[in-house]
């Protein structure tokens, strides 16, 4: 299994959790952050207006995958998340030793 961390704009959430959804993602983790990248968030408009603070809000996705279906994922985010101006996001791809689902017991790609 994979854990696929991606950092998006935010008005692109739902676009991507669509697209993720029809290529087979069945959970995620959704969480709204602030960070910064390589311009440390000075030159990036956010809804109209310079930020005046280093930090620029953004989501962030938490999308554990098995590991066949990783690259498509990679993909589509990259795909969908991309305006092709500053700030569009990273996308950090990690293993995962183990997964359980609560309810069944269930381990692994069961219990994804
Ligand atoms: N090296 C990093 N480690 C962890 N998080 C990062 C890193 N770089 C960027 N991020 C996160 O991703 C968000 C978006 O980064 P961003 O797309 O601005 O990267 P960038 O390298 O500046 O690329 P661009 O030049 O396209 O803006 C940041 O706000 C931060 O939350
Ligand atoms: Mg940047």
């Amino acid at each position: 299994m994979k854990l696929i961390i991606a950092t998006i704009k935010p008005f692109k959430l739902e676009e991507v959790r669509e697209a993720l959804t029809a290529i087979g993602v069945r959970g995620m983790m959704v969480t709204e952050i602030k960070g910064f990248g390589s311009q440390s968030g000075h030159t990036e408009i956010y809804r109209g207006a310079e930020y005046a603070v280093n930090f620029v809000p953004k989501i962030k996705l938490e999308i554990v995958v098995a590991e066949t279906m990783a690259d498509q994922v990679v993909e589509t985010i990259a795909k969908t998340a991309q305006t092709g101006k500053i700030g569009d996001g990273k996308i950090f791809v990690l293993g995962v030793e183990h997964a359980v689902r609560v309810r069944t017991g269930e381990t692994n790609a069961d219990a994804l």
